[in-house]
């Protein structure tokens, strides 16, 4: 697809999405759009609802008001958790979920069934596709040299990319990331900058963050949320310019 058609197309529609918590408005009217293999960097204090915008894509939370659409014909409301990750939305938490107890080599290939869960299947073998694919993702993530590794062994960084190899087994349309980088190191953080531009181009990517330089790297274009709306959008200079953006956010 060239970059001029992705741009009238879209690969996630938010419409007035509204979601209240014991009265208290965490989403409030909120319109958001990622188009096809778009890197969409949002940034926002806490409690800005980055988070619940993320339940709700993946069917976790269900908004009081608004629609939100995956392409342009699939309606995620009407859609279940686990059916929305199997139509290709791939979510990383902030914590590493890996498992533990298997090694670098058994996680990414866990990742390949579909049974949507822990279960292994002894008779689940990889075809040459597949492999190749495995192969590929562990360069990706920086752990080709870690393939026997127990996961629970790994620093906490080279469990963030295990999982986001995870996620990139199952080839995703679109990838969620809260808070990558947190509690990485600042080498981790560089390297994670890295795959996140490998990946650019290949999926379509919505990035929540805190770190401004691991921002700046990955996307030339921010959004703010604030109070569960978009506050400003614009290259990273442009929004940290910006007089509310700094009182809500930067300025504290
Ligand atoms: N499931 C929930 N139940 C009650 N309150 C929630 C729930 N999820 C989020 N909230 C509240 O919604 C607001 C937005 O939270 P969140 O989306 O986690 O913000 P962010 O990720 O931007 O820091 C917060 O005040 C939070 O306490
Ligand atoms: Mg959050």
């Amino acid at each position: 697809m060239s970059e001029v058609t992705d741009k009238f197309k879209t690969m996630l529609y938010l419409n007035g999405v509204s979601v209240s918590f014991d009265g208290f408005r965490a989403l409030n009217n909120l319109s958001i759009i990622v188009h096809p293999n778009e890197m969409l960097a949002i940034i926002g204090p806490n409690g800005a609802g980055k988070t619940t915008m993320m339940d709700i894509i993946t069917g976790k939370t269900r908004p009081d008001s608004g629609t939100v659409f995956f392409g342009s014909t699939i309606d995620l409301l009407r859609h279940k958790e686990a059916d929305i990750a199997q139509l290709g939305i791939g979510r990383k938490f902030q914590k590493p979920t890996v498992f533990e107890h298997l090694t670098v080599f058994e996680n990414l290939e866990l990742a390949l069934k579909t049974d949507k869960g822990v279960r292994r299947s002894m008779f689940f073998k990889l075809d040459s596709t597949q492999s190749d694919r495995l192969a590929e993702i562990l360069e990706t993530i920086h752990l080709s040299d870690s393939v026997s590794r127990m996961a629970g062994n790994l620093s906490h960084g080279q469990k963030q990319w295990l999982e986001i190899g995870m996620l990139l087994m199952q080839d995703p349309k679109l990838l969620l990331l809260d808070e990558p980088v947190a509690g990485m190191t600042d080498e981790e953080t560089a390297r994670t900058a890295e795959l996140f531009l490998t990946l650019k181009g290949k999926h379509s990517l919505m990035v929540v963050e805190h770190d401004m330089s691991f921002i700046r790297t990955i996307s030339e274009i921010v959004t703010v949320l604030c109070d569960g709306s978009v506050l400003a959008q614009g290259t990273l200079d442009e929004v940290q310019a910006d007089e509310r953006v700094i009182e809500v956010y930067l300025g504290r």
